[in-house]
């Protein structure tokens, strides 16, 4: 089985290479425009933690629209790079490092709104998951919210599929890719059975390790764990999944949860 590693990654959060890459985007995903346009009305009275900013992508939209704002990374060169991104923010926003399996300094029941974006969370170990929705729990305002998205273990078999492409090279890609896929993880078959699996997804170049859940296992969880309400939205549509559905989504790679602290 595959393992993770978060100190030996964060080597690889705090590489320039991976910094220039995440400090030029900006785009929200659909889901997370979503939850944004239902919260917005409320942004603007809302304390928000926004954990993993990486190079502030989201911090580009939450941060003009809520009352304060915290942007945090485990990784010390991603805050700095967002202090260089953000010169002009006001005086109620900072950046600060913040590890979200422990988050020294930040206080209990405080923030409204507390975002953990772009599967940040499944670059935490399997067995420090809990960790995160535990801090969240205390740092988080009864009434306010947890948001993240996380890898979608039904997506696998989807993953590993090879597409047509015209052009030889993306072709050739494809196949180099699922060799890589299956050398690393074996066949997705494999994780049939599983709720969770670690997997080698790719991502910076198959250098880390990734965790996927089945989506209604990560419910079953939010829900034992103490969440007063858990939605679940698409990452391709950015429609809300019925919990009922999320047994037969195959097609989202990655599932965006709201929750109700
Ligand atoms: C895939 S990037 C996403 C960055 C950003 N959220 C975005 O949407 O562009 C993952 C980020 O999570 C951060 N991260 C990983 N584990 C973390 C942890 N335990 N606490 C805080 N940040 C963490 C990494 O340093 C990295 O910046």
């Amino acid at each position: 089985m595959n393992t993770i590693n978060a100190a030996k990654d964060k080597q690889v959060w705090n590489s320039s290479k991976v910094i220039d890459v995440y400090t030029t985007v900006a785009q929200l995903q659909k889901p997370e425009q979503t939850i944004l346009n239902l919260l917005r009305d409320r942004l603007p009275f809302m304390r928000m933690l926004d954990l993993g900013i990486g190079g502030g992508r989201t911090t580009v939209h939450f941060e003009p629209l809520v009352y304060e704002y915290l942007g945090s990374d485990y990784a010390e060169n991603m805050v700095e790079a967002c202090i260089k991104r953000f010169p002009n923010v006001g005086e109620r926003t900072r950046f600060e490092v913040v590890d979200a399996t422990n988050m020294v300094g930040v206080p209990d029941k405080y923030y409204d709104l507390i975002l953990f974006s772009f599967n940040s969370i499944d670059c935490v170990a399997p067995e420090d998951r809990n960790k995160v929705f535990q801090e969240a729990l205390r740092a988080g305002k009864p009434g306010g919210y947890f948001v993240f998205s996380s890898h979608n273990l039904r997506y696998l078999r989807t993953m590993y599929r090879l597409k047509w492409y015209k052009k030889p090279n993306e072709l050739l890609y494809q196949f180099y890719r699922t060799a890589k896929l299956i050398y690393h993880n074996g066949l997705p078959g494999k994780y049939d059975r599983n709720d969770f699996a670690v997997i080698r997804n790719g991502i910076e170049h198959f250098s880390l390790n990734i965790y996927y859940s089945k989506p209604e296992y990560q419910v079953k969880v939010l829900k034992q764990m103490g969440f007063q309400s858990v939605r679940a939205f698409s990452y391709k549509t950015g429609q809300e999944i019925p919990l009922s559905q999320l047994n037969s989504v195959t097609k989202d790679a990655w599932i965006h949860y709201l929750c109700e602290i």
